[in-house]
């Protein structure tokens, strides 16, 4: 199967959480797509309709690939006579710096394959800057075109929250920018056909900021509540009722919630490319972000002291216990388990000798920290833990079961309700 030439042609460089859902809605709209990742082994399950990202199904997948409008790739030479090409790669930190590695051997892999009138977008998250800076000049250096006058340059922050099914990549605006009118024109014809909204912003740098305020915003509002649940309860408080009850004011307050840490591809990371980015530039410290990162850093370590204040109330000591973990990804209903806090939970508890379980059906398998082994939720495996702690609240989960079953529960997301149970 060839993906089609001609004027619709649409790449999409890397086919994960983020690629993956646009080459969908991209095939759904008519395009005809070519998904590269260099991942052959992501490729070869693409190519037999296995989805590995949760919002994608494998009869989307299977739909898509019947069209004869999704190629599925590990070579650059599909992407031959494209009009518009979207990079989704990684944007990790490597020890608290930007690895931009990903978009660089992206850039230059895409670059030999632009004409006259193509356009490029960038969807990973990064530092304000990135796209003038240095996908530019990768891009004008490999084509030996103009970048805003031979073809167009566009960044366009992705917003997709996976598991989320009220707001998909269909209905959550868009922003959208170009390097220059020209090209801000181009990107608004490729997502105009794929998205409801679009919101066109004045430059790049302000769209990469844009991301990056959003995800910090929630970032600092979660280690706000976090700090305070880490000191509520000796105060008497029930942090969860105080939650509620400022909640029903209709303006100026947005409910956050705490929880054992932040996990995923965006809140232990894109603060960081911004705080990165200030010290560089600027020599001077993001304090917000700092802090902020350290407070969450802290919510493992303080789950696992509430385990064993819970045991030694109970007459026992973590060495001897077994701790059930219901889920071990880093948020509600999805299987993503990258910088999971479930994963340092598993770390701190095994270091303190407790046998640790972890149930997340979720999660593929061989994604489980060595020496865990996942298991499937049980009455027998629920009775016999010493305790269960709720760290990931998918939906669908028996929680009427692990009530009934479990007698001593710590439940890290306020999802469970029987007498017994404790919170954060
Ligand atoms: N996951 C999210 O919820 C989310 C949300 C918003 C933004 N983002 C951002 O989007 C970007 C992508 O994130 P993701 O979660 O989709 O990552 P991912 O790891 O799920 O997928 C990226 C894919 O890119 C492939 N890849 C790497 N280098 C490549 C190259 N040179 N050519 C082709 N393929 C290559 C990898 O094999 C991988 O399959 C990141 O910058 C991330 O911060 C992610």
């Amino acid at each position: 199967m060839t993906a089609a030439g001609g004027q619709d042609k649409l790449v999409i460089i890397g086919q994960g959480y983020v690629g993956l859902p646009i080459a969908m809605r991209a095939v759904e709209t008519g395009f005809s797509v070519v998904g590269i990742d260099l991942d052959a082994s992501r490729v070869s399950s693409l190519r037999e309709a296995r989805s590995y990202v949760g919002d994608v199904s494998d009869r989307e997948l299977a739909a898509a690939l019947e069209s004869g409008r999704y190629l599925p790739s590990d070579s650059y030479v599909d992407a031959e006579r494209f009009t518009a090409a979207i990079i989704a790669v990684p944007t990790p930190l490597i020890g608290g710096t930007p690895d931009l590695s990903f978009v660089e051997s992206a850039a230059a892999s895409i670059a030999p394959h632009i004409r006259h009138g193509s356009l490029v977008v960038l969807e990973s998250t990064t530092y304000p800057g990135t796209t003038e800076e240095l996908l530019v000049p990768l891009l004008e250096q490999g084509s030996a075109l103009v970048a805003g006058v031979d073809f167009a340059v566009g960044y366009s922050p992705e917003r997709i929250d996976p598991g989320n099914t009220t707001w998909t990549l269909t209905n959550t605006p868009k922003v959208i920018s170009g390097v220059n009118r020209s090209s801000l024109r181009a990107v608004e014809a490729l997502y105009s056909r794929l998205v409801s909204t679009t919101v066109a912003v004045s430059s790049t740098k302000e769209a990469e900021f844009t991301k990056l305020l959003e995800n910090t915003f929630r970032h600092v509002n979660i280690a706000l509540i976090n700090e305070i649940t880490l000191f509520a309860r000796q105060l008497g408080v029930d942090v969860w009722k105080v939650i509620d009850a400022a909640s029903t004011k209709p303006f100026g307050y947005m409910r956050f919630t705490p929880g054992p840490g932040v996990g995923g591809h965006c809140l232990p990371v894109d603060p960081t490319y911004l705080s990165w980015r200030v010290r560089r530039e600027l020599h001077r410290p993001f304090r917000f972000v700092e802090l902020a990162n350290e407070i969450n850093d802290m919510m493992p370590h303080h789950v696992v002291k509430r385990i064993g204040a819970i045991l030694a109330r109970r007459g026992k000591g973590l060495a001897d216990s077994v701790v059930m973990l219901l889920g071990l990804a880093y948020k509600a209903n999805t299987g993503d388990v990258r910088g999971s806090p479930a994963l340092c939970i598993v770390e701190l508890l095994m270091s303190l000798g407790a046998r640790v379980e972890v149930v997340d059906p979720l999660v593929e398998p061989h994604r489980c920290p060595p020496g865990v082994k996942p298991i499937e939720l049980s009455e027998d495996a629920l009775r016999l833990a010493d305790i269960v702690v709720l760290l990931a609240d998918h939906d669908d989960v028996d929680y009427p079961l692990v009530e009934r079953a479990a007698d001593c529960v710590l439940d890290t997301r306020h999802r469970l309700t029987a007498a017994h149970v404790e919170y954060l």
